[in-house]
């Protein structure tokens, strides 16, 4: 487990070295989760075809016009309220303590943008939210007390189960694809210090997925077994420790997004997550009445309330060391290649 759990981590710390140095630096640096580099509408004003052209800012209160050049695109990232653009709120561009390097690659990435575009079309909201409602619903209705059966004795649990999987995971992918063509609904200024929220909340939260994970616990899909035992390590915490991660996960993103298409995709998964703990504890109560309800005695679904009100006890020992540090692995893993993989930068 160690030996396995340290090799993961010179993976992704190599992953994280090599990566984002070799790749855009207006993505690694989170600049296109509010700068669109092709001419369409963002939290910020697009990037394309700006380079050298002359922009009308706001100083002080005083308005003048200014070339986007290489000193503006420094005015910009170090105090990034001195000139604000005129059309755009102050105090939500945050400020890059970058390096003069770093600057020049930012200023040849923008200069190589020059030729302007007219805005592409983007595309049609519905797909994402046909994908969202699959996603959702799906998981809903194939684990419902009406058609899970019914569909275990004709196909048997194993083939159910990739049904299943298949199914809201296509919810899911597509939901993600239509993201990309969406086109951006603004909904409200995402204020910097909303940042602050993913990056105080998500090492918690992935530590939470791994114990929730790795923890045999009868909220889980077919963990019912686990019912004859005292209920085990982050069970005394919360008795849906994943689906109170992932709900967690989806929540703390949706301030630092003030679009539609991310309140749709966070919002979605937040909700599944919501709906399945209230599905599963029915489900449950109604299969296994008694030894359920013991269970339930015995445990919470809010976080320590069972263990404040003396009807738990949280014994570290069984939480597993190793599972939490695989929880802060995980979670540096995101943090080091947030920027790379998703354009958005995970730092406050
Ligand atoms: C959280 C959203 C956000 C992020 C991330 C962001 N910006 Fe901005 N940026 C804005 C907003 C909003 C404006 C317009 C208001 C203003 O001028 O302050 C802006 C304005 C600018 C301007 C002036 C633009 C113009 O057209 O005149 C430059 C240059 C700029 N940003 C560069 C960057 C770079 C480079 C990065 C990445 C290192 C970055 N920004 C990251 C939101 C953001």
């Amino acid at each position: 487990m160690l030996r396995a759990l340290t090799l993961l981590s010179l993976v992704v710390l190599s992953v994280a070295w090599g990566g984002p140095a070799a790749a855009d630096p207006l993505r690694t640096h989170g600049c296109v989760a509010c700068h669109t580099t092709d001419g369409a509408a963002g939290p910020g004003p697009t990037f394309r075809g700006v380079w050298g052209t002359d922009r009308t800012v706001t100083t002080d209160g005083a308005t003048h016009r200014v070339t986007f050049d290489r000193a503006y695109l420094e005015r910009s990232l170090r105090a990034p309220n001195d000139d604000v653009l005129e059309g755009y709120p102050p105090g939500l561009m945050p400020a890059f303590d970058l390096a003069a390097d770093q600057i020049d690659a930012l200023a040849a990435a923008l200069e190589a943008l020059a030729p302007p575009a007219e805005p592409p079309p983007s595309g049609p909201l519905w797909p994402m939210w046909a994908g969202a409602f699959l996603f959702v619903f799906g998981h809903l209705l194939l684990s419902s007390g009406a058609v899970r059966p019914a569909l275990v004795a004709r196909l048997g649990e194993r083939p159910f189960q990739g049904l299943y999987a298949l199914i809201t995971g296509a919810g899911l992918v597509w939901m993600l694809v239509a993201w990309s063509d969406a086109p951006y609904v603004h909904l409200w200024d995402a204020h910097p210090w909303t940042r602050w929220l993913p990056f105080l909340a998500m090492p918690v939260v992935m530590v939470g997925l791994v114990l929730g994970y790795t923890t045999p616990s009868p909220t889980a899909a077919g963990g019912e077994g686990a019912l004859d035992q005292p209920p085990r390590g982050v069970l005394a915490i919360t008795r849906h420790p994943a689906n109170l991660s992932v709900v967690a996960w989806a929540l703390v993103h949706v301030p630092p997004n003030g679009d539609l298409a991310a309140v749709i995709v966070f919002g979605s998964v937040a909700l599944l997550g919501i709906l399945g703990t209230w599905h599963i504890e029915r489900r449950r109560l109604r299969a296994h009445g008694d030894a359920w309800r013991a269970f339930a005695a015995k445990t919470s679904i809010v976080p320590f309330l069972a263990i404040a009100q003396g009807r738990a006890r949280l014994r570290l020992g069984q939480l597993g060391l190793g599972r939490v540090v695989a929880g802060l692995v995980l979670w540096f893993a995101f943090f080091a290649l947030h920027g790379w993989l998703f354009g958005a930068s995970p730092q406050p």
